[in-house]
């Protein structure tokens, strides 16, 4: 349960290693985050997460996760919530929070010479979280409460055709995640879309960036801010929300000709 503050106790991420997912989990240990579960595919990735946030104070568990094994996730979301027991030692803790932030970008042109590859990544974007999360809404539905956070894209609000592999994957997260909120509306469980834009991480290594890019404590902030409003959807930073309003009208013709050199 969040504390008397309102503020969350426990977290698990999905994509235990991500760059966003660790500022978003450093950001939050000192409001009071302190049972944390990093579940992922690999461990050492995640173990040197874990030892940042056990020097702040947490308590941190690593387990296994991977967004491609669908036929995994029913019992990685069992052991996720087995990971920390609950204080009193009587069986599972709650989870009060759940981060989606696994996700990979690929490169397009390489993508569309390889349409194997090119659903690989559909199924870690958007496939396995839809499985994921369902398992994942479950189990919170039966706490009677908890709030998921999801790491979607400016790229899925009007997808641009030099990335349109990555970009429709996080289209199809971003309506599912919010048809799915509104499922949940009386639940006591929240959806928070999140849609940042370039931000510099592993993900983005070696990209030139484009204008309006951020940083990883600037998502975490933008989550933590979430967290505290009960805001349903964050742009990062917040310009994206009129910038891609003004995108997402203009004519096809003239989308084709500017995406093209975004
Ligand atoms: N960076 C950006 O510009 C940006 C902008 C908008 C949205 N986002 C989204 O934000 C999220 C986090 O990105 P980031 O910037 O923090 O990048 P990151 O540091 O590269 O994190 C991506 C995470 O996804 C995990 N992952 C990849 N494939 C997986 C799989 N099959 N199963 C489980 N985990 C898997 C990676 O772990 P392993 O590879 O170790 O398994 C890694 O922890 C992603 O969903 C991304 O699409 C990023």
């Amino acid at each position: 349960m969040r504390n008397a503050l309102g503020a969350i106790q426990s977290l698990l991420i999905l994509g235990g290693s991500s760059d966003i997912g660790a500022a978003v989990a450093e950001r939050l240990v000192p409001d009071g985050c302190q049972r944390i579960v990093l579940a992922g595919r690999h461990p050492e990735a995640m173990e040197a997460v874990a030892e940042r946030l056990r020097a702040a104070g947490a308590e941190v568990a690593v387990t296994a996760w991977d967004a491609a094994d669908i036929g995994g996730h029913a019992d990685a979301v069992k052991a996720a919530w087995a990971a920390l027991p609950a204080s009193d030692g009587n069986g599972s803790g709650d989870i009060d929070c759940v981060l989606l932030a696994a996700g990979v970008l690929g490169d397009q042109a390489q993508l569309e010479d390889d349409p194997t590859a090119a659903a690989e990544l559909a199924t870690v974007n958007y496939t396995g979280p839809v499985s994921t999360l369902l398992h994942v809404t479950r189990r919170l539905e039966e706490q009677g409460h908890g709030t998921v956070v999801v790491l979607s894209s400016v790229a899925g609000e009007r997808v641009r055709q030099s990335n349109f592999v990555y970009g429709s994957s996080k289209a199809g997260l971003d309506g599912f995640c919010q048809g799915l909120g509104d499922s949940l509306d009386g639940t006591g469980v929240n959806m928070v879309v999140v849609r940042p834009g370039f931000v510099h991480s592993s993900m983005t290594a070696g990209k030139e960036a484009p204008p309006l890019s951020t940083t990883p404590q600037a998502v975490a902030d933008a989550v933590a801010d979430a967290l505290a409003s009960g805001k349903h959807t964050v742009w990062v930073p917040g310009t994206f929300r009129w910038v891609m309003a003004a995108f997402r009208h203009l004519p096809r013709p003239l989308w084709r000709k500017l995406s093209a050199r975004m």
